[in-house]
Order: structure tokens, then sequence, then C-alpha cells
């Protein structure tokens, strides 16, 4: 993480372009700054992405009003009581219908069931559409039907879309145009784009009917939160948004809530099954909060309570950062760490390094989840950068993931020496982790 051998703040240039990489969490101050001017708004590496559209929502907007606007609505959504309720029951009865098709001694690569399972929740949560990705999944290739091929249709296009981006970001644009094996590659992409988009504003379209015909009728939904909250004006003080900005804000929180939960709730599940120290402290906090009747549906004043598994969640991200490095782009002249920079300048935050910085964590390299019990995490601003829009969504979501498996199965690593295995490209992606699973014996009548 570079951070013992060049310090707190280092520079390095791509092309002709300096680059500042900032290590210390003391430094970004200035950058997570409020203000109302945010010098540090600008993210450099959407330049690019004009061709590819999908520039209205949050994650690659460049207009500031806007993407406060948006931003505003968004953190209002996902943190709606009737959006976490739908989003919990969701993730519950995606999975029961997932463990209906397991054999004792089940084996699963998390690395792949996991992202199944992600997609049909973010389809749910975000839409109520009905998603058949882990269906698609768990069937033998020729009982799959229509419904489960269309969600394997939409995962890859999803998936495309998401490469796309860095082939937009990199590749200059003249290349783009003129190039004649680059611009259909550009060509394909963008008709991938706009698949998804047709997708989704088809959804939104249907929903404004389904709202003029039957107002009272609420999904709880993403969507629908977006939308009653700028039915009444009041209630945000804003303009309404249209439909490429809502498309755009459901494209964001699809980037958002497959790939990144699924790669982090793999890599805290590999380090539950590394640290037996901690996964029985886990398995008790299960025990004292659940009981061990497996049938009952949780809430969320029960995840809530799961403050030990929260703690863990936390030192994962910290000592395994999922995503380690953001970047921004200073828009007028400032004072940063001691030096004064010019506007342009492009910053690169290690939030990898800042998680782990020795001024400011007791021996860093310690994995022990009990620092975010004793509040270690709040002595200086920025110690702990590791969200962005979705934390607790993300949350709620491993968490409900982790104690469905450890409340009802005895969960083993099929390699238990096997280090975490993953590679690299914006954010760490898991490549295989393999578990094995025997059911407990239920204690619920139903069952
Ligand atoms: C473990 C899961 C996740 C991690 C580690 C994560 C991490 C991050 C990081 C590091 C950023 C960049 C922040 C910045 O540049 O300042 C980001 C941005 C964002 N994330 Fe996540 N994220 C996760 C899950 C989610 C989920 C589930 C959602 C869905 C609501 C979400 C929505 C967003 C949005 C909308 C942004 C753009 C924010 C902005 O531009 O201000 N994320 N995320």
């Amino acid at each position: 993480m570079h951070l013992e051998k060049y310090g707190d703040i280092f520079e390095i240039y791509l092309a002709n372009k300096r680059q500042i990489v900032i290590n210390r969490p003391g430094f970004l101050d200035n950058l997570y700054s409020p203000s109302t001017k945010a010098r540090y708004f600008s993210r450099p590496t959407i330049n690019g992405l004009e061709d590819l559209g999908v520039r209205k929502g949050i994650t690659f907007n460049q207009n500031y009003e806007a993407w406060r606007r948006n931003r505003k609505i968004l953190a209002h959504a996902v943190s709606a009581p009737s959006f976490l309720k739908k989003a919990l029951t969701d993730s519950q009865e995606i999975f029961k219908r997932a463990e209906s098709k397991w054999k004792d001694g089940q084996i699963l690569d998390l690395a792949v069931w996991v992202k199944c399972f992600t997609t049909d929740f973010i389809m749910q949560t975000s839409t109520s559409e009905d998603s058949y990705y882990l269906a698609w999944y768990q069937t033998p290739e020729e009982e799959r039907d229509e419904n489960m091929k269309f969600s394997r249709k939409l995962y890859c296009a999803i998936e495309t879309w998401l490469s796309s981006i860095a082939f937009f970001v990199t590749v200059p644009k003249f290349l783009r145009h003129y190039a004649p094996g680059v611009r259909s590659l550009q060509l394909k992409f963008v008709n991938n784009t706009q698949w998804i988009r047709d997708f989704f504003r088809g959804i939104i379209k249907k929903r404004r009917e389904l709202r003029k015909s039957s107002s009272n009728e609420k999904d709880g939904d993403f969507l629908d939160i977006m939308l009653a909250a700028y039915e009444c004006t009041d209630e945000m003080g804003d303009e309404p948004l249209d439909d490429d900005e809502i498309c755009d804000a459901i494209m964001d929180i699809t980037i958002g809530g497959i790939d990144t939960t699924s790669d982090g709730f793999c890599f805290v599940l590999w380090y539950l099954h590394n640290y037996p120290d901690v996964k029985q402290r886990f398995l008790d906090e299960i025990n004292s909060i659940l009981g061990a009747d497996t049938n009952r549906a949780m809430t969320i004043e029960d995840i809530d309570k799961f403050v030990y598994l929260d703690a863990i969640i936390k030192e994962v991200f910290r000592v395994f950062t999922l995503a380690p490095l953001t970047l921004r782009r200073i828009t007028t002249e400032d004072t940063l760490g001691g030096f004064n920079w010019p506007a342009g300048t492009d910053f690169w935050i290690n939030h990898q390094a800042a998680n782990n910085h020795p001024d400011y964590w007791v021996d860093p390299k310690v994995f022990n989840p009990d620092r975010f019990l004793n509040g270690e995490h709040l002595k200086a601003k920025n110690m702990w950068t590791t969200f962005g829009g979705g934390r607790y969504l993300a949350t709620l979501e491993i968490k409900a993931l982790l104690i469905n498996f450890h409340r009802k199965y005895e969960v083993g690593l099929v390699d238990k020496d096997a280090p975490i295995r993953y590679w690299y490209a914006i954010t760490n992606h898991c490549s295989k982790l393999e578990i094995e699973l025997h059911r407990k014996k239920p204690i619920s009548k139903e069952e």
C-alpha cells in the first residue's frame, strides 16, 4: 500500500499527468468537507463516459447541483424504514428459495453464488421485478426456462456495462471514434448500455402509470420511494426527477449493490472462518439474539442488535479495503497536506493506507473487531473511509446473509488453508471461495 515506502503523500505520473496519492487520514479533511463550494467534487475517471450515457445519476454525474440533489434522494430512499424492511424480507425469501434446492453436504462456490443472490436481491429491492438469476444458476441447463435465461442475459449485460466503463475512461476518444476495431467495440458497449436503460425505463414508465391509477399502492421499493418523494415537492424541496435521472440512479444502486456487496460478503466470511475465536463470538451472538429457532423471520431490530457482527464487517473492510483507491480532481486551488495545489490537480485517496495508518490505529496489522466496539475508529475524522452511498444497505445485506448461513448450517471452508483468492479491478473481487454446508438440527416445529 506504499505507506511505509512513500509516506503520507507522494506523487506519481500517469502519462504526463501528475497524480497525488494521499495516505494520511488527516489530509482528507478538506477533501471530504461538505462545503457548498465543493472543491474536490469532480471525479477525473469519468471523463470519456459522455459517449456511454449514464451521467445523470450519482456516481458519474459531473454537475454538482444535480449530483447533490440525486444523492440526497438516494440517501433518503435507501434509509427509508419501508425500504429496509422490504430489503430484509426480500433477502430472506431469496435465501429460502435457494436453500430449498440444497442437499446435505452441499458445496457452493460463494464467489459465483453470491453474485446471483445479490442480482436477484437488487432487482427485487430496487424495482420489485422478479429476478431468476439464482434459479438459473441452480437449475440444470436443459431445465432452464425463459425467465431464468432473461435474468442471466440481464446480469451479463450489467457486467459488460461495468467492464465497459474502464474502456471509455482509458481509451482516447479519437481511437474510439475512428480506429476501425475499437470503434465497433465502442458501438457494442453503447448498444449494450442502451439495452439496459431501455429495460429500466420500461419499468419506470409502467410504475408511473400504476401510481396514477392506484396512488395508495406503494411497494416500498427504491423506485416507489424516489417517485413518491418528488411527487410531493414539499418533502424534498427540489424539482421532480425525470426518467433518465431515475434510470441512472437505479443503475447506480445496481453497480453499488451487486459486485461490492457480493465480494465484501465473501471476504468477511473468509476472515470469520480463519479467526475461530471471532467466529465463535459471532455464533454466540446469533444464539443470544435469535435463539435456536432457525425459522423465525428476522426483523430490522434483530439485525441492529448484531453489534459484534457489525464490528467484524468494519474490521474486515479496514484490513482488506474493498475499494482501495478513489479519485478526485480539485476545481480551484487549495492547500492540502502542507502544500499548495493548483486547480486541476488529481488526487488519489488511498483508503487502504488511511484505514491502516500506524499514527491512527493501534497495531493496524492485527485483525481485531473489538477496536470498533471500543471507539478506536472515532479518534480522528476520516480514519475509516470505506463506503460511498450504500453503507447501511450493504451492511444489512451482508449481515442477513451471514446470519442465515450460520444460524441454519454448519458452514466449513472446503480448502481451509487457502489464502483469500482475489483480483483487482477498481474494487477487489473474490475469485473463489468454496464452502460446505450441513443443515443444523431444526428446533422449530414448522420444519
Ligand atoms: C460492501 C459494499 C460497498 C462498498 C465497500 C462501497 C464503497 C464505495 C466507495 C469507496 C465509493 C466511492 C466514494 C467516493 O468516491 O467518495 C462508493 C460510491 C457509491 N456507492 Fe458504494 N459501496 C458498497 C455498496 C453500495 C451499495 C449497496 C449501494 C447502493 C445503494 C452503493 C451506492 C453507492 C453510490 C450511489 C456511490 C456514489 C456516491 C457518490 O458519488 O457520492 N454502494 N461506494
